[in-house]
């Protein structure tokens, strides 16, 4: 059994990823649109976020810090806080993340890794006091991950936070029941930049199908659209 998945994502009616990037609006600003966005998040009740690699990069700016001394290094699995009543995870698959602590805003930190990360690497998570999972192949079987969350830290229900990548590739895979998106009124409207979800030159087409849950409007021009995704 795996937890339910919900991607969480803020984003301009022409699907931008980018809010920086954004027209201004009379009817809220991008610190409004973002309270909203905290606001459901909180609603959801999840006991977990998930986000990418390149994602994880801009929230933990920590750099690579080996521990002085040797330490025992535990695979596949270490939890250091299995007790925890949050998690922050992080889908990294060459080992490139640094923490430096075991907690972001208040989450313990669980990061899934690729079966080639070195032992040094896993000696510095475990010395920072944040979790892991390491899997048996080098391209992440989320599926198997997620069945590992649920099992062992009672982890139930999952924010897919983006980026594109990793929200499309998950979808994809049929491991996203459910799409909340934040739509602030405002348009990116660049030539080729990125959308809220992302799969390669393939795209989604034949692979899921969503279905409208609700529709309501959250305040400074902000609607909330809630779809279920059902994988074809
Ligand atoms: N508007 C919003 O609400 C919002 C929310 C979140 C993020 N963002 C923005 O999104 C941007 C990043 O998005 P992104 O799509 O470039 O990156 P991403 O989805 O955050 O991360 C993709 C990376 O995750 C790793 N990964 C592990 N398993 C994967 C899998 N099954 N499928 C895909 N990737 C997997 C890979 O790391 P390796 O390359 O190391 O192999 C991959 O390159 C940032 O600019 C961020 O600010 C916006």
């Amino acid at each position: 059994m795996r937890p339910q998945v919900i991607c969480l994502m803020m984003t301009s009616p022409d699907g931008s990823l980018h809010p920086s990037r954004w027209t201004t609006s009379p009817d809220g600003t991008r610190s409004d649109w973002s309270s909203l966005y905290e606001k459901v998040h909180a609603e959801h009740a999840a006991n977990a976020w998930m986000v990418g690699r390149v994602t994880m990069a801009e929230i933990s700016k920590a750099t690579a810090h080996p521990p002085s001394q040797t330490l025992d290094v535990k695979r596949p699995a270490y939890f250091a806080r299995p007790g925890a009543s949050s998690f922050a995870i992080a889908l990294d698959p060459g080992g490139k993340l640094h923490f430096s602590n075991d907690e972001l805003y208040g989450d313990h930190v669980e990061v899934l890794l690729g079966s080639n990360v070195p032992d040094s690497h896993l000696a510095e998570l475990s010395s920072d006091g944040v979790s892991y999972i390491v899997s048996d192949t080098q391209d992440i079987d989320v599926g198997v991950m997620l069945e590992l969350l649920h099992a062992e830290l009672g982890i139930t229900r999952i924010l897919l936070e983006g980026g594109a990548n990793i929200n499309g590739s998950l979808m994809a895979a049929g491991l996203v029941d459910e799409l909340s998106l934040i739509v602030a009124p405002a348009l990116e409207a660049r030539n080729g930049s990125d959308r809220v979800i992302a799969f390669g030159t393939e795209g989604l087409a034949g692979k899921v199908e969503l279905s409208l849950l609700s529709c309501d409007p959250l305040g400074h021009g902000a609607v909330h659209l809630r779809y279920s995704i059902r994988q074809n």
